[in-house]
């Protein structure tokens, strides 16, 4: 751990490049007097506060609350707190996919936190994307950095039961598909799934990534899953301004301190234990690789047949992360899985995890946080697949799937693209049957998609309107982290990097093993290699930053990261 004490250089760190400091520094105080500080302010540690508000971002309406309660705690500790902006991702505001404006957020969160005058900042996000983006900014910026999320909306009552995002909003949707609910109907659910500030109040990406936070110790601990518009989480905010003046005095600990491949190894257990989004598998391998830590897939497998599932959250379970929070928080999580856990790695708040998990929660509720010997699922939720049509990998989320689909051979019905599948999955003449396989090419990071949430393909019309629920899967895509169905993701290379899922064919035959970790397109080497000749890789974008997302983006293994931003 860096052991630094008053490294507080305030107003005068990174000074702008006039070739004269002593003019820089002048000209900054004369600047910044301008906007109302006095020289008593201007000679006080600098806290950064970045936030993400934006009219496209329905999880961080909550956030001018959040940044005059981390203020306050700056003050109360006599620091000076200056909040900046930063770019903003809304899930369902941006096309085609907030994923391709991950890692655009991310230089944006490290390059103001490297370039501003900052000693330690509270850094303010809570949708899917903006999380991960924060962390991975944080990570390369190397600066003593808490993350605050936002905290999940609270599900509400309707019609005698409870109705939160995003789990019900695809469970109605579905319903409507199969003719089971009205237009009227679906109209009023629309007005009724997400009625309060914050992120998804389900166990999905931005949930997940909130506990992801919490466990890798960059937030402070017991924070994930208060809800949006409960005081407690203003408290923390609070309590997240104070903890920043301390490390900005210190400086430390920094991240290069917290993020250490035992932190991440805690958080893809905590990832398997909560039956985390398949979206953090990505994200946690971006944020390993800002801090040269590989994150293997080999790996996830060894982890999650080590690791029960124990919260009963959807969409696995039944529970909301309002519940999560009323039942013991992920600290309860923690507990049951210490035994398991590196209990040395380090947290924002300069003790370790061990130090933070020293007590036991005095009241647990336990359908919703079970016991390690008494899981809600006995094996982890998530693995990862290998074989022919994966060479690299995919990931399936088990947990969340038809344990009745995991050892089949399927007959493959393939949709060349997204334009393909919406032109045909509900066509009358779609030749498709309950146990074919539906197969989903171009929708992967190399593709002109951007590797949307779109994994989770509809059931054909006809055949949801007979009741199949579900179907085997799969695709280079990804899948929101609320839904539920057997459905393979981010199968790698993907087909628009000439992987070997482009060369799939209408009636192929593709096994899934669940048991013994595997997805083989079953046709000869030579056929794959006749249908491989002449091949060519799709054009790219000649400008701005589509440009650069297609020429830098990795694979999902590597976290979908640019090349260049990962560290070597
Ligand atoms: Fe922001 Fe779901 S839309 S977390």
């Amino acid at each position: 751990m860096s052991d630094t004490k008053n490294v507080s250089q305030g107003i005068t760190r990174n000074l702008t490049n006039y070739g004269d400091p002593g003019f820089a520094a002048y000209l900054r105080r004369s600047f910044a007097r301008s906007m109302g500080y006095s020289l008593d302010s201007l000679s006080r540690p600098i806290i950064g506060i970045a936030t993400s508000p934006s009219g496209f971002n329905n999880c961080h309406r909550s956030m001018p609350d959040l940044v005059e309660a981390v203020k306050r705690g700056v003050l109360k500790r006599g620091g000076l707190p200056i909040e900046f902006p930063t770019i903003s991702l809304g899930e369902v505001f941006l096309s085609p996919t907030s994923m391709m404006f991950r890692n655009l957020m991310s230089m944006d969160v490290e390059e103001m936190l490297k370039a501003q005058p900052i000693d330690a900042c509270v850094v303010i996000g809570g949708c899917d994307k903006t999380v991960p983006a924060q962390l991975m900014g944080i990570a390369s910026a190397n600066i003593p950095s808490i993350e605050l999320v936002t905290g999940p909306m609270l599900a509400m009552p309707f019609e005698g039961e409870q109705l939160g995002a995003c789990t019900d909003c695809r469970r109605f949707w579905g319903k409507y598909r199969a003719g089971e609910i009205s237009d009227s109907s679906i109209n009023e659910i629309e007005g009724k799934l997400a009625t309060t500030a914050g992120s998804c109040a389900v166990m999905g990406t931005a949930s997940t990534m909130a506990c992801i936070t919490e466990v890798l110790g960059m937030s402070l601990p017991g924070s994930a899953a208060i809800p949006a518009v409960h005081a407690d989480r203003l408290r923390l905010a609070e309590a997240c301004g104070e903890r920043a003046m301390e490390m900005a005095v210190s400086g430390a600990p920094l991240p290069q301190d917290i993020i250490t491949s035992k932190a991440i190894e805690n958080a893809l257990r905590v990832l398997l234990a909560i039956s985390g989004s398949t979206n953090a598998v990505v994200h946690l391998a971006a944020i390993a690789g800002r801090r040269g830590i590989e994150l293997s897939l080999d790996e996830i497998n060894r982890i999650s047949d080590e690791t029960p599932v124990l919260v009963n959250l959807k969409p696995t379970g039944e529970h909301y992360m309002q519940d999560l929070f009323a039942a013991g928080g992920l600290t309860a999580v923690l507990h049951e899985l210490k035994h398991q856990l590196h209990l040395d790695c380090l947290t924002v708040t300069g003790e370790t995890l061990g130090d933070w998990l020293s007590e036991k929660p005095k009241w647990v509720d336990r359908d919703v946080v079970r016991e390690f010997n008494n899981p809600y699922q006995k094996e982890g939720g998530l693995i990862a697949l290998f074989g022919t049509l994966a060479p690299t990998g995919a990931i399936l989320k088990r947990a969340a799937a038809d344990a009745d689909l995991f050892e089949r051979t399927g007959r493959a019905v393939v949709f060349e693209s997204l334009e393909d599948l919406s032109d045909r999955i509900d066509s009358d003449d779609l030749d498709v049957s309950p146990n074919d396989f539906l197969l989903l090419k171009n929708a992967g990071p190399k593709s002109k998609s951007c590797m949307p949430e779109a994994g989770y393909l509809p059931i054909p019309k006809k055949l949801a309107a007979k009741g199949v629920k579900d179907m085997v899967r799969i695709s280079d895509a990804r899948m929101s982290g609320t839904a539920f169905g057997t459905v393979v993701l981010h199968v790698s290379p993907d087909a628009a990097s000439g992987g070997n899922l482009a060369f799939v064919q209408n009636g192929d035959e593709i096994r899934l093993s669940v048991k013994d970790k595997k997805l083989d397109l079953l046709i000869s080497e030579q056929e794959l290699n006749l249908r491989k000749q002449g091949w060519k890789m799709p054009e790219t974008p000649d400008r701005g930053y589509a440009r650069l997302y297609y020429e830098t983006v990795t694979q999902a293994p590597l976290g979908c990261d640019f090349d260049f931003l990962r560290s070597k």
